[in-house]
């Protein structure tokens, strides 16, 4: 009986969403500059007669259990690669906000991946990982490789960033999630001729330099409109966060947590505690940046 792996894995704030048109298949081509962020999942891989998954969590019940799951399609996809069966147990102890635009689900996917390839022995090299990280979602790849990225095509090629120093965010966690391919839409129908996208030269200079008040100033997510638009009550969330003492704010990607970065862990600590007593959000989460991608522990 092989011992079982553990592998811990990041979420994700998007510091630049810049969405195109909506493309034939359906996706819109992106500059998505990702950044790895400090809260994490773990996915414990153990040998067992048939796949299974499972979840702890304090979100444990918004969860798919069933193959919908990108723990276990990530399984599947690496079992059929090898003509082996997914034969695993996938446990998630999930901390990252579901459905919340810090790409959790794809956090899980690219931890089973690689907790599924070190139980199994299955050898695969980074390209291939990749590969099935594409295979299994947009933000997927990402998840694996942490750090901070540029991510063009719909946003699964991947461009590892330089970072200069350590970041400093408060994440204002709302009640019940948001459908990304809803907020695309919103996006869509909101939207008249979306330009190609364009990474922010002043933006990867920020990240280059490790300035958070200049990261501030660029900070930019073509789908907050739309997030706003589903969802109004988060422009509530916004200025509360504005009015605590964040350097900015924006939604997390198709959100609707709200991310806000500030100056330094005393302001952070100060900011959750403001978000939290505004009674504009569920809970708030300090977090650091960038964090390491998926890494067995
Ligand atoms: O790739 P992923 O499965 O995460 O995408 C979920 C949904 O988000 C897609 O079905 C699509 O509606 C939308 N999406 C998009 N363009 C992207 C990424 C995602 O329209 N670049």
């Amino acid at each position: 009986m092989s011992t079982p792996v553990t592998v811990r894995v990041p979420a994700k704030v998007n510091v630049q969403l810049a969405v195109g048109p909506a493309r034939p298949d359906g996706f819109h081509d992106l500059a998505n500059v990702f950044l790895a962020v400090s809260l994490y999942d773990e996915v414990t891989a153990t040998p067992a007669e048939s796949l299974r998954i499972t979840c702890e969590g304090p979100d444990a019940g918004q969860v798919p259990l069933d193959r919908t799951n990108l723990a276990a399609r990530a399984a599947e996809l690496l079992a059929a690669r090898r003509g082996i069966a997914p034969d695993v147990h996938l446990h998630i102890a999930k901390d990252i906000p579901v459905a919340g635009g810090m790409a959790g689900g794809s956090a899980d996917g690219a931890g089973a991946l690689l907790a599924c390839d070190a139980l199994w022995g299955t050898g695969a090299s980074r390209e291939e990982l990749l590969d099935i990280c594409a295979e299994l979602g947009s933000d997927v790849p990402f998840s694996l490789v942490g750090g901070a990225a540029l991510g063009t095509g719909r946003g699964e090629r991947l461009t590892e960033l330089p970072v200069g120093g350590a970041f400093h965010w408060v994440f204002a966690v709302a009640d019940g999630g948001l459908s990304t391919p809803a907020v695309y839409g919103e996006f869509d129908r909101l939207t008249a001729d979306a330009p190609e996208p364009v990474a922010s030269a002043a933006l990867l200079d920020a990240l280059r330099a490790g300035d958070a008040a200049a990261l501030a100033g660029a900070l930019a997510n073509d789908l907050q409109p739309a997030a706003l638009s589903l969802r109004p009550s988060l422009a509530e969330t916004l200025a509360a966060g504005a009015g605590a003492g964040a350097l900015a704010g924006i939604v997390s990607g198709s959100g609707p947590t709200t991310a806000f970065l500030v100056k330094d862990a005393e302001s952070a600590a100060a900011v959750a505690a403001a978000l939290t007593a505004s009674g504009t959000c569920r809970a708030a989460r300090t977090a650091t940046s960038p964090a390491a991608g998926a890494t067995l522990v």
